[in-house]
């Protein structure tokens, strides 16, 4: 099929589903809920929907476990409740796209529980291993949640493997049947409509044969032998070429690990096996590759991050753009400053909407949501920060390990959205699931709704000039004064267009530079958070020109 890519010209929004909007008043977003609000998607100038898992899951990594991947979730509202939202999104002309997590399945899931009584087919579905002398594990990796990597299973009498969690086991690709089946669960949502897939953690479904030892790595140990593994271009070639070239969608794949080089051989516009790839790098600007080891934000660190994905794909391969998502902390919190809560918000808006790519926005962002801060860790949901608080960082106080959870977990990023300033941020009639940003009254959508200078209405006219300028999809990227540790300063050019952004991440009012060969005169300022344009530029000012000859 000769697809078209329309991807390039969209703007996506994530939906987290419990947190999202409650619709039939259980306390547990749903997609009735979502039903309710695709209007308002659609009002930001979003015409895409990711939707982070909603089939049927016990819940142990918030639906990232799931048990059949061919039904939608009953407190989700099911199948009935999605052909609405997959018919709703359509008539709007939205697209809609599913997560698709085939790395690992709940342990309650059918073929987990047919893999451990060795019936078949299923023998062989996940990684199984005896123990070595002394009940010893078969291998030294570590799980990205939980501990080690291994637990043992009563009922087969051997080791399972999980990345993940301990009711998380990783499923074994290199079985063919697994992959027909991964084939089913495509086919079977895009004859039913949905328009692509994000692919969970993708690039660690292939490990490497006889899963070694990993002697190098002090942390995540393991991941070198299963990350971009031995048959990972293999698998998804085979994806694309027996399911996804048949249909008009698009793929958008989790890489954990990469660099713009060695991505390319994944979402090359000629040899690629995917369409983009979700990068980490943006958001490292203020850790060592995990929210768990933080340092201190560098402004240098976020450009560098950005302007290698943006030079280096050019060209060549589609970007995907994002700030926030389920995983990581709000980024005012992070990367901007609660204290400069608006401006820093439209600040960050503005630094990664103009760049070439297509933008996805997570929930509540559009709205700048904060950091939820919890006063006790038992109030913590996630599998993750459950396990990080209780075994790390024990030497600490209780309230510097709280405070450090504050600043990593990602539930700080799952909170219900806040709707209005009604009980419960108007995110439920009921008892909601989950605990509620009590800053909710000050920050919430039918506030922002109203006031023309909120950080939801600049979202709404930051995307509407980046969909009507065409030298954001087509211009060329290049970054200015890269060294400048306070201003993020890009420029993005084709014939007959310019665009300049400068976008201040200080406290403090900074100074304005123009780069050589541009002089505001015949410019028009099209975007910015502060009234008046002074000398300097004020705390965390944004600033976007555009010239057309
Ligand atoms: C991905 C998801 C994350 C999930 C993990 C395991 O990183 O984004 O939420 O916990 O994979 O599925």
């Amino acid at each position: 099929m000769n697809k078209k890519r329309w991807y390039k010209d969209m703007v996506f929004y994530q939906i987290w589903p419990r947190s999202f909007k409650d619709g039939d008043g259980d306390g547990m977003g749903d997609l009735w809920g979502v039903l309710e609000k695709l209007d308002y998607i659609k009002s930001l100038g979003c015409d895409g929907i990711w939707f982070s898992p909603i089939y049927p899951s016990p819940g142990a990594d918030c639906g990232y476990d799931i048990a059949d991947y061919l039904d939608i979730a009953p407190e989700f509202g099911g199948m009935e409740a999605f052909r609405k939202v997959l018919d709703g999104c359509h008539e709007r002309g939205m697209k809609l796209i599913m997560d698709l997590v085939v790395n690992h399945t709940s342990d309650e899931h059918e073929w987990f529980q047919k893999s451990r009584e060795r019936i078949d087919p299923y023998t062989d579905f996940y990684i199984w291993r005896p123990a070595g002398p002394g009940g010893k594990l078969p291998n030294n990796w570590d799980s990205n949640f939980e501990g080690k990597a291994w637990t043992w299973d009563e009922v087969r009498g051997e080791y399972y493997l999980h990345l993940f969690a301990v009711k998380q086991p990783d499923l074994n690709m290199d079985n063919p049947l697994v992959r027909e089946e991964v084939k089913n669960i495509l086919r079977f949502w895009l004859d039913l409509g949905v328009d692509g897939f994000r692919e969970d953690v993708i690039t660690f479904i292939s490990k490497k044969e006889g899963l070694p030892n990993d002697r190098l790595f002090p942390i995540h140990k393991g991941i070198r032998h299963y990350s971009h593994g031995p048959h990972i271009h293999e698998y998804l070639e085979e994806f694309k070429r027996d399911v996804f070239d048949h249909y008009d969608c698009f793929t958008l794949a989790e890489v954990p690990l990469v660099w713009p080089k060695q991505a390319l051989s994944y979402i090359d516009e000629d040899k690629g096996q995917i369409d983009m790839m979700i990068q980490f790098q943006c958001q490292c600007a203020d850790c060592l590759f995990t929210d768990y080891l933080p340092t201190k934000f560098s402004l240098r660190k976020m450009k560098k991050a950005f302007s290698s994905w943006q030079k280096k794909l050019y060209g060549r391969a589609w970007n995907m753009l994002y700030i926030e998502n389920h995983d990581h902390p709000r980024i005012i919190s992070r990367y901007g400053n609660e204290k400069y809560w608006k401006q820093s918000g439209k600040t960050l808006a503005t630094a990664y909407l103009f760049q070439q790519g297509t933008p996805f926005i997570y929930q509540g962002q559009e709205i700048g949501m904060l950091n939820w801060k919890p006063e006790d860790p038992e109030m913590y949901e996630d599998v993750q920060t459950r396990y990080q608080y209780a075994h790390k960082n024990l030497r600490k106080s209780p309230k510097k390990r709280l405070q450090k959870m504050w600043r990593a977990s990602r539930d700080s990023a799952r909170t219900p959205v806040q709707w209005d300033a009604s009980e419960n941020a108007g995110f439920t009639t009921g008892d909601p699931w989950f605990f509620v940003n009590p800053n909710y009254k000050k920050i919430n959508v039918a506030q922002q709704e109203k006031d023309p200078n909120s950080i939801l209405n600049f979202y709404k006219k930051a995307i509407r000039l980046r969909k009507t300028l065409p030298v954001v999809r087509f211009g060329s990227y290049q970054e200015h004064f890269p060294k400048n540790s306070k201003v993020y300063t890009y420029s993005r050019r084709m014939p007959g267009q310019k665009l300049l952004v400068v976008c201040s991440f200080s406290d403090k009012p900074a100074k304005f530079k123009l780069p050589n060969g541009f002089d505001l005169m015949g410019s028009r300022l099209i975007l910015t958070n502060y009234p008046a344009q002074e000398k300097l530029l004020q705390p965390y000012e944004c600033r976007v020109y555009y010239w057309k000859s």
